[in-house]
């Protein structure tokens, strides 16, 4: 299959994230995060993080299975308490930094860019215990350190770095931060709401820093962007789609690439009655420190309508319904198939930041997925990248700046919301949520879909 309007030196690659594959959860010294903690709360229900797909110990075969499908980026991400074990140590911790160096070079060697995630989803949880992580402004100054080793280490390896992965997420399932789920709404937003704050003054001096140590350098956020549509033609519902998309996606961008925190988002808070505490400092540090490229984790489109009460509500959240579309082919988890809306977002973002660089870090189709003889026909994961690819060759040929498309997930891994059964990859692994079986590795045929699509689009 061949692509018009790509652009040379195309980054075609493939996505995962430390927690979900790595394994190893006490090896070398790593010490627990709040992805830990979180899922052995489910370890009766579902695959926890203790081994996963046993990365950590498969690595080698791991990088060995990309560069034959040909890939030309690799986006993960580094554990952090593999690094900084209870996150406030002077010292890193030199094996979990020997894991990364070693993996990184071997990328380099086969060819594969190493696109580099700070912070996905594992805080360490002692910065949890100590001080309640992100909702004290403690954890600024400790991921800054834990950044500025990242750059020690691997600043001359490294060309895209990524500094947090999806924090609207963080904040809408609060209990990824640490927050207890059980505090009446408005409390537990003020702390994630907080939490976010803290998120965004960490990063923005990470930027800083990055920019100028390593000028050459690319850094952003990975964004969790959903394209979000009216229900109806009705001005109403269109609104509800607007304020829910600029809310949840553009004000994260906003803040990453302008630098600055829009009205829309400060007046969504006061309405909730949330207000966050900041120095005098603050607005100085979000606009010295800005990404200079853009990563999106993009799977669908959701589709909303107002509330009839919508006036009633002074939370967003419950002011706007999301609704299916029976037209639509869903996910058995209720993430639909609507492929243009990929070319529709990603000619907003080029409304929005012009010719920003932009990688696509995440887009993907989940399925329950069986061996039968050796192979795994994934047919519908085979259309979604297709129609998925498609929609973003036409988006570049609208000048749209896309560099790389990086899939989820290279291989199968632990699902945050719902273990192993869950697929995601293009690469089988040989367990189920409580048996690890052989733990051994299989081309679906979407790696074979994928690796002729690489081959052919150069
Ligand atoms: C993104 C995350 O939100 O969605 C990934 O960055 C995650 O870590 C992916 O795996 C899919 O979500 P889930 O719950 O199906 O794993």
């Amino acid at each position: 299959m061949i692509y018009k309007g790509l652009p040379k030196n195309f980054l075609w690659g493939a996505s995962t994230s430390a927690f979900q594959v790595e394994g190893a959860y006490q090896t070398d010294g790593k010490g627990l995060s709040i992805a830990d903690k979180r899922s052995f709360k489910k370890s009766d229900q579902q695959l926890d993080t203790k081994v996963t797909v046993d990365h950590y110990n498969h690595w080698r075969e791991d990088v060995a299975l990309m560069k034959e499908m040909g890939m030309k980026s690799y986006r993960f991400s580094i554990s952090w308490p593999r690094i900084f074990p209870n996150g406030d140590e002077v010292k890193p911790n030199q094996a979990g930094l020997k894991f990364y160096h070693n993996l990184i070079d071997s990328l380099i060697e086969n060819e594969i860019e190493p696109i580099v995630t700070m912070y996905h989803f594992d805080q360490p949880y002692g910065l949890i215990e100590k001080y309640g992580g992100w909702v004290s402004r403690k954890s600024v100054s400790d991921f800054i350190r834990y950044a500025q080793c990242l750059f020690d280490e691997f600043g001359s390896k490294v060309n895209y770095w990524l500094t947090i992965n999806e924090q609207a997420v963080l904040v809408v399932a609060p209990d990824m931060l640490g927050i207890d789920l059980t505090l009446p709404d408005k409390e537990r937003y003020q702390k994630a709401f907080q939490a976010n704050h803290h998120m965004w003054i960490a990063q923005a001096e990470v930027f800083k820093m990055c920019k100028d140590r390593f000028p050459k350098s690319k850094i952003g956020p990975a964004v969790s962007y959903i394209t979000t549509l009216p229900a109806s033609k009705k001005s109403y519902d269109l609104m509800a789609a607007k304020e829910l998309e600029d809310f949840y996606s553009f004000a994260q961008m906003e803040v990453s690439i302008r630098g600055e925190i829009p009205i829309y988002f400060k007046n969504e808070l006061s309405k909730m009655g949330i207000n966050i505490r900041m120095t005098s400092e603050d607005e100085h540090i979000l606009r010295e420190g800005t990404a200079n490229y853009i990563g999106i984790n993009w799977y669908c489109t959701t589709i909303v309508e107002a509330k009839v009460d919508s006036s009633q509500n002074d939370f967003i959240f419950k002011r706007i319904e999301r609704v299916r579309d029976n037209e639509l082919k869903y996910t058995d988890w209720g993430w639909n198939f609507d492929p243009v809306g990929l070319r529709y977002g990603l000619r907003q973002l080029m409304d929005r930041y012009e010719d920003i660089p932009i990688v696509i870090t995440e887009c993907g189709w989940s399925q329950e997925e069986q061996l039968v003889n050796g192979k795994v026909n994934d047919q519908m994961r085979i259309k979604y990248l297709d129609k998925h690819i498609e929609q973003m060759s036409l988006a570049i040929g609208d000048g749209v700046n896309v560099i790389s498309f990086n899939p989820w997930s290279f291989i199968d891994l632990l699902s945050v919301g719902d273990g192993m059964e869950k697929r995601y990859g293009m690469v089988y692994v040989d367990r189920s949520n409580f048996e690890e079986k052989t733990m051994k590795r299989y081309k679906k045929d979407s790696f074979y879909f994928y690796q002729d699509v690489i081959g052919k689009n150069q």
